[in-house]
């Protein structure tokens, strides 16, 4: 799944410079199958989904369908239908207006439609088409989205590439399955997911946008101003009936895992409840997750390690990791562990990166399909309490648990997610450079860009 430089496919009736968003530029420049642009209000990404369906209308037999969930969507004043009006009115495209179609000279069609009703799949039964976008894709159905990969077709000589596009905010009815379908399961799948922000989109009067959005209530500003996906209605991300209760932990287990995540500050009078020192024991077992132990403490470094040092002899000989935090003394803390603390364990530290939700997600899928149960103990309340209330103040339990599982099982973890989201976030970066040095001193240099667009292609 990687994002090149290389040609880009254009088309003339595109009124746009779309390398100066270089998200946009990505989203185009890519011809894998499934791609979402997903984030921000106004960040480019229902303009980036009608150049998309333009791309290829100079090849006879094209076709492509954009959707929203209702009529009325598309046909508002900054609709895809009036946006296209827009576009492509007077310059060689014809508009049937029952069809709700535009006919290309080449023959190449663009239509819109609508899913209003679950059943409104069906209505697309025979046709077929090489590029499908949906606009605002979590106000759509699973079904009604994975249905119309059925329509996504090409005859067989046709190098014209098969492209499921979406661009949605997060929030809304189908916030979860849209996000476990690219944001967990999209690496693995080869799905792209490319983030949406709100400062990627130069040609937006930010500054009053932005004071609109600061009337929304905190979840749906964090949605929409930064494209948060993580933004969740309290006690959203998981819910107490995930996590049943077992009397012994399982005699077998694949692996298990002590997993220590150190809070960095001890209560004081200016922070009476900062974070927890956590060290969740967990195991695996036949496919299903065992919550076994949590230790949890606000103490002073000397007795977090004495804490350490207790369990560990505890446990006899399971593993034992403990979150790395980042530079030289994070090096310093592992080493001052596996020196003075561990002598003699299976000790090693693990660097964290990204967010912590997103490091959750495969507890929260895992356990939402019965496969996490919690060994009793006096514990258990406090941590489903914890859980329940995500995003909230504490959120330690839940991250020892998910670096635990990741450890344990690396690919169900958040190592593939961030590894696939790096590899395009680097690719992003390095068009993001290129597309800075066109640019530097050179009024020329947005002019050629686009005319090596142009000829490289037509
Ligand atoms: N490459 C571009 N060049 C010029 N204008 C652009 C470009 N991309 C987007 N815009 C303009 O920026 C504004 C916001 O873009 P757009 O509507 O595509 O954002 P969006 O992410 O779909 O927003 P929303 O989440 O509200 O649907 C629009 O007026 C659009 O025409
Ligand atoms: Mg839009």
């Amino acid at each position: 799944m990687k994002v090149t430089e290389g040609a880009i496919k254009w088309a003339p009736w595109i009124p746009h410079d779309p390398t100066k968003n270089v998200k946009q530029l990505a989203f185009l420049m890519y011809t894998g199958q499934e791609a979402l642009y997903g984030g921000a209000a106004g960040g480019g990404k229902s303009d980036a989904l009608l150049m998309a369906a333009l791309q290829y209308t100079d090849v006879p037999g094209y076709s492509a369908l954009l959707l929203r969930r209702t009529y009325p969507e598309l046909a508002k004043s900054d609709g895809l239908i009036p946006r296209s009006i827009e576009w492509l009115n007077g310059k060689g495209p014809d508009w049937h207006e029952t069809k709700k179609l535009w006919q290309f000279p080449s023959g190449a069609r663009l239509e819109f439609g609508h899913l209003m009703r679950t059943n409104d799949m069906y209505r697309y039964q025979s046709a077929e088409y090489n590029f499908i976008g949906f606009d605002e894709l979590t106000t759509f159905e699973e079904d009604q989205y994975r249905y119309m990969f059925s329509r996504l077709r090409r005859l067989e000589s046709s190098d014209v590439p098969l492209r499921m596009r979406a661009g949605s905010n997060p929030g809304g009815i189908g916030h979860d399955w849209v996000s476990q379908r690219f944001l967990v399961e999209g690496p693995a799948s080869g799905r792209l997911f490319i983030p949406a922000n709100l400062d990627d989109n130069p040609f937006l009067d930010k500054e009053s946008y932005e004071h609109s959005l600061n009337e929304l209530d905190p979840t749906t500003r964090r949605q929409l101003r930064y494209g948060d996906w993580n933004a969740r209605r309290r006690g959203a991300m998981f819910q107490r009936s995930w996590f049943p209760i077992v009397a012994e932990p399982p005699e077998k287990v694949d692996r298990r895992i002590r997993f220590w995540d150190l809070a960095s500050t001890e209560p004081g009078r200016r922070n009476k409840n900062p974070d927890w020192t956590v060290g969740a024991l967990v195991s695996l077992w036949n496919g299903v997750w065992y919550i076994e132990d949590i230790v949890r403490l606000q103490q002073s470094p000397g007795k977090v390690e004495a804490m350490v040092s207790k369990v560990a002899k505890q446990d006899g000989m399971t593993s034992i990791r403990m979150e790395q935090e980042p530079g030289a003394s994070g090096v310093a803390v592992i080493d001052s562990y596996a020196t003075r603390v561990l002598v003699g364990h299976d000790f090693k530290g693990v660097p964290m990166r990204g967010d912590k939700l997103i490091r959750a997600k495969p507890l929260a899928s895992a356990a939402e399909l019965g496969k996490v149960r919690l060994v009793s103990a006096p514990w258990n309340n406090t941590f489903v309490d914890e859980l329940e209330s995500v995003p909230g103040n504490h959120d330690d339990q839940m991250d020892a648990v998910s670096a635990a599982m990741s450890v344990i099982r690396p690919s169900t973890g958040f190592y593939d997610f961030h590894q696939g989201t790096e590899s395009v976030m680097a690719d992003l970066e390095l068009l993001e450079a290129e597309r800075r040095e066109r640019q530097i001193g050179q009024v020329r240099g947005r002019v050629e860009t686009k005319q090596y667009a142009m000829t490289e292609i037509f």
